[in-house]
């Protein structure tokens, strides 16, 4: 299968905002844009996007993964942004329109369908800095995918950073480009310097998360992650690990920890990468102050694995779904 991301279907939903209306959704033919020099998005970065998967199961059956928390966080974003965004009805439409229009190229598990919906401000006026745009694309984008992390399954080597930024307190649960433009050159520098595959933000001495996912601690019975203090992604998959972690008998913890505390249970625990494309990605050593701190054995620990086979049994189509987190087409 392609590298994540890089192939998609050949047709995507499109709506339009101008002069106070939407124009309703359109299927098209997945082709460039044209785009004037102006154009807000390309100045002003009035932009928010969402990820989230289809699946097919092996009966045949087409589901999204929770598409309401998907819905909920980019009418979050839009609004934080000053953009204008489709009604809640239309955006729920608009997945399953997208999805169904391509039903046909949904790779079987463990492969899914990713659906990239995106929004971004079309005004044609370099002087709206300080205006929310007027005009206004929302697209749903879908693509075919396995594994995000290149080589597939296997534990990663994290940079924990106590200075870089991803974000700023306010603006971290917002899901634009901007936030992750802000991580991009902390994560190539950590590739370069450190042989790491991504960058874990603890600004201050707090642990976040990492640019492409949430992050968890597993040690002593325990769960522990960031609280949602709107500094981090609220990830849908990250909710969906703590519920399956405390029906498991995990005690589960939404606290501040520092980077002294992390490393000091970390050897003795495990850790992961929470997100929809990361699943629940193990970590295998973490690096600090250019010293490497192996997490438990240095391989995917037992509560990860039982873990991320829950929750992709649910995906799947495998497993019951008791909490109703497949949604039929
Ligand atoms: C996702 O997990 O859906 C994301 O948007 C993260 C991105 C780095 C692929």
């Amino acid at each position: 299968m392609a590298a994540f991301g890089t192939e998609f279907t050949d047709k995507m939903v499109i709506n339009h905002y101008a002069d106070g209306q939407w124009s309703g959704l359109d299927v098209v033919p997945v082709e460039p844009f044209r785009l004037h020099p102006a154009t807000h998005v390309l100045h002003y970065a009035s932009e928010c996007f969402e990820g989230l998967k289809a699946y097919r199961t092996a009966e045949g059956n087409i589901h999204l993964f929770r598409p309401d928390r998907h819905v909920a966080r980019l009418l979050n974003s839009a609004a934080q942004l000053l953009l204008p965004v489709p009604d809640e009805a239309t955006l729920v439409s608009s997945l399953h329109r997208a999805v169904a229009e391509v039903k046909d190229q949904i790779p079987a598990y463990p492969g899914s369908l990713y659906l990239r919906p995106t929004l971004f401000g079309t005004e044609e006026d370099i002087g709206a800095a300080a205006r929310p745009t007027q005009k206004a694309i929302y697209y749903v984008l879908t693509s075919p995918v396995g594994d995000y992390f290149a080589g597939g399954l296997k534990p990663l080597r994290v940079k924990v950073d106590h200075e870089a930024q991803r974000s700023t307190p306010e603006f971290g649960a917002v899901k634009t480009g901007g936030n992750y433009a802000a991580a991009m050159r902390q994560v190539v520098r950590a590739r370069e310097e450190l042989g790491a595959d991504q960058v874990l933000f603890a600004p201050g001495g707090i642990v976040q998360e990492t640019g492409a996912a949430n992050f968890v601690l597993i040690e002593n019975g325990e769960l522990l992650t960031k609280p949602l203090d709107g500094s981090i992604l609220p990830g849908v998959t990250r909710d969906s690990i703590l519920t399956l972690a405390a029906e498991a008998g995990l005690k589960v913890t939404e606290r501040d920890f520092n980077v002294t505390e992390l490393l000091e249970r970390a050897p003795n625990g495990e850790a992961a990468l929470t997100g929809t494309a990361a699943v629940l990605t193990p970590v295998g050593e973490l690096v600090h102050n250019g010293v490497t701190t192996q997490v438990g054995n240095g391989e995917m620990g037992p509560w990860s694995s039982k873990l991320r086979d829950q929750l992709c049994s649910i995906q799947s189509g495998t497993a019951d779904d008791p909490h109703g987190w497949r949604v039929a087409l």
